[in-house]
């Protein structure tokens, strides 16, 4: 199979991340709840993985690192755990629903939520940001980038903005984090989400947020956290303020692993790889008769991601296709992305998303390339 999902899950994971599961899932006991070596070796890895993501991302101290089972866990946290009524929001055409579904719910409770619109690029205009401003605007949610064109958000201008006015920033890092260095004290983030299965190269399950030392963040859940057992409430210290129950130790072992690989191979070959095969890609296709590419490939700031259609077929159909007599696997679709289909025009074909890995190769481009020219031809 040529495997070309990557921005859904990367499937092909490092060696030493595949040992460190099957390791850990032989050796580990329950992480915090004890002193016995199986406890401590769990406990140890958990604090190795919050270290090795708070230096990754620049935080102040580990402790701003809490554990989450994936982004959407983080940006249900994040958003549900900082908003009133009353307040007012800022978010994008270029969001999942993971960010708009739980800004939908805030706003049935009460929230104002303004959505900056998309071009048929799939770009904001910046200056949209200063009309949208209102005296009671708390926070801009926003991701770095969008699942489905790839296009990246200046979030470095972003959180200018938000400093200048005193908001709170939530970054949804999902295509992100471990594909693109993240600094998030330079960037003036007070939430980052994250994923560790995709970009960062670790397993499903494991995700996080980072929260900037002073914001106080209300969790979604509260119960064992093996510590202050007779306080009637969850403990308030992060980053067990926002981790009830057992955490997902043989996972996030996996994911310390993945970031020892990224840190050794570099997250700049990573990319410099990644976005060599995609430009490949995409100017293998971009003059195909048949073919429409969507985003904005003017600029290398963008994710390893084409998403494309093939004369007016359905998108799933052409995925199957691709799949079924080519063996090459991508996601068709709507992509949990409804604004942004909207602003491309693509509500009712989707779009085949063909999304990059550094494992991939330019044998396997050239493969994709010649499928869709067969495919895109009249019939
Ligand atoms: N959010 C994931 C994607 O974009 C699953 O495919």
């Amino acid at each position: 199979m040529i495997y070309f999902d990557n921005a859904a899950t990367t499937l092909h994971k490092p060696d030493c991340v595949i040992q460190a599961v099957t390791h850990a899932m032989s050796t580990f006991g329950n992480p915090g709840r004890s002193i016995h070596e199986g406890s401590l070796a769990a406990s140890r890895a958990i604090y190795e993985t919050r270290l090795a993501l708070a230096q990754l991302f620049h935080a102040e101290d580990p402790q701003c690192i809490a554990f989450t089972a994936n982004a959407t866990e983080s940006l249900n946290i994040a958003i549900k755990g900082t908003l009133h009524p009353g307040d007012h929001v800022i978010t994008t055409a270029l969001e999942h629903n993971s960010v708009l579904r739980p800004l939908y719910e805030m706003e049935d409770a009460g929230v104002e939520l303004t959505i900056l619109p998309a071009d048929p690029l799939g770009n904001i205009d910046y200056d949209d940001f200063s009309t949208a401003l209102r005296p009671h605007t708390k926070a801009i949610v926003c991701t770095h980038a969008s699942n489905l064109t790839g296009n990246l958000l200046d979030v470095e201008r972003i959180g200018d903005f938000a400093r200048q006015h005193d908001l709170l920033l939530i970054v949804d890092a999902s295509q992100t984090a471990g594909a693109i260095p993240i600094d998030v004290q330079a960037m003036h983030i007070h939430i980052l989400c994250f994923t560790g299965h995709k970009g960062l190269l670790g397993p499903q399950g494991t995700g996080g947020l980072y929260v900037r030392r002073e914001l106080q963040v209300r969790p979604l859940l509260s119960g064992g956290s093996g510590v202050q057992t007779y306080l009637r409430s969850h403990p308030a210290q992060m980053p067990t303020a926002l981790e009830a129950g057992t955490l997902n130790a043989h996972g996030l072992a996996g994911l310390r692993a993945a970031i020892s690989y990224l840190q050794e191979t570099t997250i700049d070959q990573i990319r410099k790889q990644e976005l060599s095969l995609m430009q490949a890609f995409y100017d293998g296709v971009k003059d195909i008769d048949g073919i429409t590419v969507y985003g904005d490939f003017s600029t290398t700031e963008r994710c390893p991601i084409v998403s494309l259609n093939v004369r007016d077929y359905d998108s799933g159909e052409v995925s199957d296709v691709l799949f079924e007599q080519y063996q090459i696997a991508t996601r068709p679709g709507a992509h949990c992305a409804p604004l942004m289909h909207q602003a491309l025009g693509t509500v009712r074909q989707g779009a085949v998303r063909f999304s990059f890995s550094h494992t991939n190769t330019l044998e396997e481009i050239y493969t994709a390339v010649s499928a869709l020219q067969e495919l895109a031809k009249e019939e």
